[in-house]
């Protein structure tokens, strides 16, 4: 049993992996800043309710702890972080840097990061059709946004405090992470969870918006593979960034139709070309994470939205 800390565990990926490492009989400390999550209780040994933005708050947090699985950030979907600047670069490096210096002063023996798969080049993403990206590819620096050059400045400063004060770090970049739980509406949810939501939201039958021309690409992976791929990283002796995603590269008009036919209604799509859309493709390159943690996604596309839909139209039905 180990003394586990979770941070951002009232948010999405935090509660799953919260849960899991709670499963496995560990002392799981949750920490978020406030507690709209979806799973139910308890899944945690002890909750504080904190903002980590501030260094005494990451004092408390990291106390006699072991393992620190920091996932706690200001972030959202495509139409917040493409909106949103200087409030997530402000807010996350300031959680990021209090967390790991408190983390160094507390004596924390391992510390996970939560990078993103937006740290990768712009330059490296202007077709629909392309290629994988690889863990190597991060550089020469251009990320996608102002969320993508903090996870990276964040990644470096993680660099930096393993050089120089030996604390041992572990970094995996995610991709686009989505099944149930996860937020769904209010502007900050990702593209499955808001086509799930417009096509429960549509009659039949009906028409949905799609943002974009819905030629542009992108890889998905289920939550249950992410928080074993993340466990495993914590695990492994792997102190570099890791992707933890999907290779399998599908357009947002083909996301849709998997969603549409989960539906079993007839709906048209209609494109908002003003829309933010991002990269224009994007796709997980895993040769790397598959060598050195022998991991790779389980659950497909269709079994995962399956699971996504329904949980969303529960969620929807009770609010009736
Ligand atoms: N979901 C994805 O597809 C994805 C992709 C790449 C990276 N990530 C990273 O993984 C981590 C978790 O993502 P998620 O999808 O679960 O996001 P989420 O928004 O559901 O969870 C983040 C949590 O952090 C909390 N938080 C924000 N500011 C805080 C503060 N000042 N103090 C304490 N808690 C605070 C939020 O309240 C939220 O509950 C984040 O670091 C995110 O950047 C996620």
């Amino acid at each position: 049993m180990k003394k586990i800390l979770v941070t951002g565990a009232g948010g999405f990926i935090g509660s799953h992996l919260a849960r899991e490492l709670y499963r496995k009989g560990n002392f799981v400390r949750v920490v978020d800043i406030k507690w709209d999550g979806y799973l139910e209780e308890p899944y945690y040994s002890e909750k504080l309710t904190l903002d980590l933005r501030k260094k005494e708050n990451c004092l408390k947090a990291t106390k006699d702890i072991d393992y620190v699985f920091n996932l706690a950030a200001n972030m959202g979907g495509i139409g917040f972080i493409t909106a949103v600047g200087a409030e997530v670069m402000r807010d996350n490096i300031l959680i990021n840097t209090n967390m790991l210096q408190a983390s160094l002063e507390n004596e924390v023996k391992r510390f996970f990061f939560s990078s993103s798969a937006c740290v990768y080049p712009t330059y490296k993403q202007t077709d629909a059709n392309v290629a994988p990206l690889k863990e190597e590819d991060a550089y020469p620096a251009d990320p996608d946004n102002f969320y993508g050059w903090e996870k990276l400045y964040t990644e470096k400063m993680c660099e930096a405090y393993a050089k120089d004060f030996g604390l041992d770090m572990r970094i995996a970049r995610y991709h686009n992470i989505y099944g149930p739980e996860g937020t769904y509406k209010g502007g900050r949810e990702k593209s499955p969870a808001a086509i799930s939501r417009k096509v429960i939201e549509a009659g039949n039958p009906g028409e949905i918006e799609i943002w974009g021309d819905g030629k542009q690409t992108r890889s998905y992976c289920y939550i249950d593979d992410c928080v074993r791929g993340s466990i495993m990283l914590m695990e492994s002796n792997y102190t570099k960034p890791l992707n933890i995603g999907s290779d399998r590269l599908v357009s947002i008009d083909e996301l849709a139709d998997i969603i549409i036919n989960i539906s079993g209604k007839k709906i048209s799509k209609n494109y908002d070309l003003s829309a933010p859309q991002g990269v224009r493709g994007r796709n997980a390159d895993l040769t790397l994470v598959k060598k050195v943690l022998g991991w790779e996604p389980r659950v497909s596309l269709e079994e995962g939205l399956e699971k996504t839909y329904k949980w969303i139209e529960e969620q929807m039905q009770k609010k009736e």
